[in-house]
């Protein structure tokens, strides 16, 4: 992706793109502070990661690089800039510095979390794995760095199962994500026990399991349904549904299509179908359908990631302008962190 530095060429973009859907006068604003932070970010030598979920006006004008978790991992792990700006949330900016420790990564909003990432500890980790011993650890991206640094190690989305089926191993621990853990259990043709939190609980030795899962869940992608579904189809048959796997294993089964962000994007863009509906964050589909004015984007929008949601441009500035909120990590979690992420970047 090349970023425009001037306003009137960042906005030219911005309205061919998004002049149906966004007032002109807030194009103009937005086309300013775009200007404004590709100048900055040109005199810094910094270079800004966008993921899929950012808004529309943010996603096509500032970013480098703009991809899913585990693009945006290999960006990062790429990158020869002074700064790295992680136009996303906390963990992803977390896995820029756990890839960058000499760089100065920055998250343009503090409040950027997820419900994931919130769902577990690192001393949750050491307790699965003294109830499990010997069991591998496979810790979905969307985590601190601490829990990353007490597993063996990570992945995204994109790659989940071929991390999996790389172990070889009869068990596996997958944690946090409750319904990405199942989904890839239904994948890969294992079962699936579920711990709770108390650590004292303790499973009887005849079940059969091959993965043991974690009760986090990620709070947009959980409130999809069946019924949503059902719905849909109801008024048009002929809808291509595409769900995010973070969506509960019944809304998986139910769509046509399951995958990254990025793989539904490409989805979306190879296909041909009368209509699309994608059960992902809102903006990323506001994105998509900028992209692909031919086709048909249903939308069944009430949710927007309350944690995405904000990261804006004049935050994004304030970020580049103050250099704040810089990423700092304990070098000795860093470290172990860096081990479970660099073999996941090896095995795609
Ligand atoms: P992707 O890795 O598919 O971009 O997902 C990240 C995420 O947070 C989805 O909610
Ligand atoms: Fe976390 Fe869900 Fe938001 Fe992704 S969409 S950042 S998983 S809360």
């Amino acid at each position: 992706m090349t970023t425009a530095t001037t306003t009137e060429a960042i906005y030219d973009n911005l309205s061919r793109l998004l002049s149906t859907t966004v007032p002109d006068f807030e194009l103009r604003l937005k086309a300013e502070l775009a200007s404004e932070i590709n100048r900055l970010k040109v005199e810094k030598n910094a270079v800004i990661l966008g993921h899929n979920y950012m808004e529309p006006a943010l996603f096509y004008s500032i970013p480098d690089y703009v991809g899913d978790s585990l693009e945006l991992s290999r960006k990062a792990a790429q990158s020869n800039k002074d700064i790295i700006v992680f136009c996303g949330v906390k963990f992803m900016a977390e896995t820029a510095k756990i890839l960058n420790p000499t760089r100065k990564v920055l998250v343009p909003s503090e409040k950027a979390g997820c419900s994931l990432a919130a769902s577990i500890t690192a001393e949750d980790v050491r307790e699965l794995k003294a109830q499990f011993p010997g069991v591998p650890v496979v810790t979905y991206i969307n985590t601190y760095a601490d829990v990353k640094a007490e597993s063996d190690i990570c992945c995204t989305s994109g790659n989940a199962v071929a991390v999996v089926n790389s172990l070889n191993t009869d068990k596996v621990i997958f944690i946090p994500d409750e319904y990405l853990a199942a989904n890839v259990a239904r994948e890969t043709g294992k079962q699936i026990i579920y711990p709770t939190k108390d650590p004292k609980q303790r499973f009887r030795n005849d079940l059969n399991y091959q993965m043991i899962g974690w009760p986090g869940r990620c709070e947009v992608h959980e409130k999809f349904t069946v019924e949503d579904i059902a719905n849909v189809r109801k008024q048009f048959p002929d809808v291509v549904i595409l769900a995010h796997p973070e969506c509960s294993p019944e809304v998986v089964a139910a769509s046509d299509f399951s995958g990254s962000t990025t793989a539904m994007i490409k989805f979306v863009e190879k296909t041909n179908a009368p209509h699309y509906l994608m059960l992902t964050e809102c903006s990323m589909g506001d994105n998509v359908a900028a992209a692909n004015p031919d086709k048909e984007m249903l939308r069944l929008c009430s949710i927007r990631c309350p944690h995405m949601n904000q990261i804006t441009l004049e935050d994004t500035l304030e970020a580049l302008q103050k250099e704040q909120f810089e990423i700092v990590i304990d070098e000795e979690i860093r470290r172990r962190a860096y081990n479970a992420v660099e073999r996941m970047l090896h095995i795609g």
